[in-house]
């Protein structure tokens, strides 16, 4: 059963016996590479593609899904076997990313979540008790991990915190709203950022480990979303929450570079889920070309189509080259910030492009639900906002640029 091969992420490690597959520029996938990537995409068309539209419908993402992804090793991918995690590189990652993206972006963004944000952040930033603690049921998927920075007035302007945590001695009160949470009701881990100090201004700001079930911890509306309709996206509300000093991650006042350094990475996994979505509605586009006749031959045969299609692929190449690119430099403990953001940039940029063409081609098909396309193009759009807006991509490109 194509099930049970399908992925077992540490298996294919224990099977190349090699705890991080190494990988050089020469456009060449290691053969642990390639069959993590035929995992994902086996695990994909088996078992995400069955219920997505049903999942886009009534915005649900059932709970046996999330956990057999944690099962077959997709929510700690990049995280230590110490930990719990498939000891993967990055490139290991964004290839699964893609090939989930293809399929449904919805699960895809909870992973990333997951693995680049919140067992990422952990694992470089937290004590070890707070690995021990945290890190390995998220890393397993026993747990689910959610990453709050934006707030009802503070988005792209991030240093703005609104939501406080007063320093109480061993403990910290936190009060404040947290807005557009990604796996905000199916979290059980929130890394939640919050202004001690404000006259520190980001200075002053801390992250702090919030439980679900914390006292004064409220999970409020969820969002009726144009796209990633399956992904729980909430409001959180802190009411006098006590949260311990020793979930804090870092020193005092760390709180900022941790989300900073942390989106840093998280923006390659979004930026191959931007790619995946663009890929996917490709495949869909290209396959519909060679079935559907139009004025007596194939869509593919006209070269107005042929057109679209070069140009969709060649863009796609590209995305995916940047973004192989930033996971390279990630691997190689190089600086991959400017890499990063150029990826989640362009790949975001043409996701939307592609998606696009996608429907055209579809025509009137394009435009009903039941054909994918229309899902993959409403997809495409929170690519360009979250994890950082396309603008914000830009400030943080000429920033490296004029450094
Ligand atoms: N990497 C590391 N550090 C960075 C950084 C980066 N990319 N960008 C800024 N910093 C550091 C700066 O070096 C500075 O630190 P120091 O004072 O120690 O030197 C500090 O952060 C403040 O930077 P600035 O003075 O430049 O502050 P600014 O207000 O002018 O700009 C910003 C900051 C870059 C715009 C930042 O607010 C930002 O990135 N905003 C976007 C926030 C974002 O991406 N939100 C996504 C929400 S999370 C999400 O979407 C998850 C999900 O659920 C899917």
């Amino acid at each position: 059963m194509a099930g049970v091969f399908l992925f077992y992420i540490t298996s294919i490690l224990t099977t190349f016996n090699s705890p991080k597959p190494t990988w050089s520029m020469n456009f060449q996938l290691t053969e642990e590479h390639l069959a993590v990537q035929q995992a994902a995409r086996d695990f994909a068309q088996n078992e995400l593609l069955p219920g997505v539209l049903e999942r886009d419908k009534h915005q649900k993402f059932p709970e046996e899904l999330q956990r057999r992804m944690g099962q077959l090793g997709f929510m700690g991918m990049m995280t230590s076997p110490n930990y719990n995690g498939g000891g993967m590189d990055t490139i290991s990652y964004v290839l699964a990313m893609e090939e989930l993206s293809k399929v449904d972006a919805s699960a895809s963004v909870m992973m990333s979540v997951n693995n680049s944000l919140v067992c990422w952040g952990l694992e470089m930033h937290g004590s070890e008790a707070q690995k021990e603690k945290y890190l390995k049921p998220l890393a397993a998927g026993e747990k689910l991990g959610a990453f709050c920075l934006s707030e009802p007035e503070a988005g792209s302007d991030a240093t703005s915190q609104r939501t406080t945590a007063e320093d109480k001695g061993d403990y910290y009160l936190l009060n404040g709203t947290k807005n557009w949470i990604t796996n905000g009701s199916s979290a059980s881990v929130y890394l939640v950022m919050c202004q001690t100090d404000a006259a520190k201004k980001h200075k002053g700001i801390n992250c702090l480990i919030v439980e679900r079930g914390m006292p004064g911890f409220v999970i409020g509306n969820k969002e009726d979303k144009m796209g990633i309709r399956g992904s729980d996206t909430h409001s959180l509300m802190f009411t006098d929450v006590k949260v311990p000093k020793a979930n804090r991650i870092g020193v005092e006042g760390y709180g900022f570079t941790f989300a900073m350094s942390t989106l840093n990475g998280g923006r390659i996994g979004i930026a191959a889920q931007a790619l995946g979505i663009a890929s996917g509605a490709y495949e869909l586009a290209l396959k519909y070309s060679k079935e559907r006749k139009a004025f007596g031959k194939q869509l593919c045969d006209h070269q107005a189509i042929q057109f679209k299609l070069a140009e969709m692929a060649t863009k796609i190449d590209a995305a995916r080259l940047l973004i192989w690119q930033a996971a390279y430099l990630k691997d190689q403990k190089k600086n991959f910030v400017k890499a990063a953001a150029m990826a989640k940039l362009f790949a975001s940029q043409i996701a939307q492009e592609v998606t696009t063409e996608a429907v055209q081609i579809h025509g009137g098909y394009g435009y009903v639900k039941e054909f994918h396309v229309e899902r993959l193009m409403r997809d495409a759009k929170i690519t360009q906002i979250y994890e950082g807006t396309t603008e914000i991509q830009k400030m943080v490109i000429s920033r490296e640029l004029l450094r």
